[in-house]
């Protein structure tokens, strides 16, 4: 459930023409919409409500620091992978209390930044991370609060690229090793053992998988219980997927449904990290047509954004529809929706059949508020797009159209070339 719609023909974000915005702001432009963003964050919290949770939105999905600031104020906690998604999340008013911090590389930096900022917990890897926390720790004289990322091996049927959870990926510890790694950490003197986390794909469009690793891991946590180590945070990772097209994913509700009956009676703290699920239909990418162009046996249709701006489709081949930002009746037509970028992989969609594009209209690729922007570079040196945040009739700025300046910011010339 979003709030793009047409009225009277006309794309609105909630209640703001599509077009204007794009008049006004320019194009490539990503526009989110308020109302489905805090719509999407409060499912997680309904659905879970009476049970003790924090909902850690995955920061990787969209780091805008206003999107940040809105789901911090209705409670939010923030599941990172960097020290840059712990800055900008602390930046944008996430308490460090509800920070978990996953991902296969932290560097000795990155984990003195977490322990100076005091966050909930650090989801380790490997068992080398977790020497290596324990070294900053002492190095800090203090204790690092730790879940292990168990790797439940199991298979969620999505796209490869975004499966995590199985014996092949590089995430996790093997839950067969998991005891082994908790009888280590109970040994090392500068972590304490707080949790599990889990985490087995994105874009999941089934519970079974979901529940599935939660039988595995309270198995874990039983065997842990049986040897004295009681955890107070059960970590069930983000990956609910959204309809791009037809699919028909389950909502948090649905989840909870799945979840709650194998929680009941536990004295567990439940953490959540959805990031697609509340973010990526409450964003749209709108583009400009450029030219149209007839190819020997097929048609062209060049857009202004391009892989740059939103790499899914030519990384994943995933779907997004695209819709006129203004509906007239007109015949269909089969193209190639294409960016200006100079590589061949760089579309929006290959053979698609839609109503016949005018030079110079809008477009709107929708699904695009989650690894849109986020994914976005200054390949072939763009300028990264502006974002806007629309509230009813208001829209705001959230983020600036980077200008050319900005794409030479950083770089030095040596003396030697001066
Ligand atoms: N937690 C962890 C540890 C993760 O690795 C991820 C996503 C999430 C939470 C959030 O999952 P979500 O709720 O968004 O499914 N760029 C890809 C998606 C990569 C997902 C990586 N991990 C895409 O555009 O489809």
């Amino acid at each position: 459930m979003h709030h793009f719609h047409y009225r009277a023909g006309e794309l609105h974000a909630e209640d703001v023409p599509v077009r204007i915005l794009a008049e006004r702001y320019g194009t490539p432009l990503y526009v989110y919409s308020y109302q489905t963003l805090r719509r999407h964050f409060q499912a997680y919290e309904t659905a879970f409500d009476g049970y003790p949770h924090v909902t850690c939105f995955a920061v990787k999905a969209n780091s805008n620091s206003a999107i940040l600031r809105l789901f911090a104020k209705m409670g939010g906690g923030a599941d990172i992978v960097s020290g840059g998604e712990l800055f900008v999340a602390l930046k944008a008013g996430i308490p460090s209390q509800k920070i978990v911090y996953a991902g296969v590389g932290k560097t000795d930096d990155e984990i003195a930044f977490a322990l100076r900022s005091k966050i909930l917990m650090f989801n380790v890897e490997s068992e080398n991370e977790l020497r290596e926390i324990d070294k900053v720790a002492r190095r800090m004289q203090t204790k690092a609060p730790i879940a292990l990322r168990i790797n439940p091996d199991i298979d969620p049927g999505t796209h490869p690229y975004i499966t995590t959870g199985m014996k092949k990926h590089k995430f996790g510890i093997p839950i067969e090793m998991a005891l082994e790694y908790y009888r280590l950490a109970a040994k090392l003197g500068n972590v304490f053992v707080v949790g599990v986390h889990t985490h087995i794909g994105s874009q999941i469009t089934t519970v079974s998988p979901f529940v599935d690793a939660l039988e595995r891991v309270l198995r874990l946590i039983d065997d842990l219980a049986a040897r004295g180590v009681s955890l107070r945070y059960l970590d069930v990772g983000g990956g609910l997927g959204i309809t791009y097209q037809n699919e028909v994913p389950p909502d948090p509700q649905d989840l909870a449904k799945g979840l709650m009956p194998l929680l009941k009676g536990r004295n567990l703290t439940l953490i959540t990290e959805p990031g697609r699920s509340i973010v990526g239909n409450a964003g749209i990418l709108v583009t400009r047509s450029l030219y149209i162009k007839k190819g020997v046996d097929k048609k062209f249709l060049i857009v202004d954004a391009g892989m740059n701006d939103l790499i899914r489709p030519s990384l994943y081949d995933a779907y997004h529809n695209i819709f006129p930002v203004v509906k007239r009746k007109r015949k269909k037509a089969v193209y190639d929706v294409v960016g200006p970028i100079c590589e061949s992989g760089d579309f929006l969609a290959r053979g698609r059949e839609m109503p016949i594009v005018r030079q110079g209209e809008y477009l709107a690729v929708m699904s695009a508020g989650a690894y849109g922007f986020s994914m976005s570079s200054n390949y072939n040196s763009r300028p990264r797009a502006a974002e806007v945040l629309v509230k009813g009739e208001k829209h705001f700025l959230i983020r600036e159209r980077e200008t050319y300046d900005d794409l030479v910011r950083y770089d030095r010339i040596p003396p030697f070339l001066r």
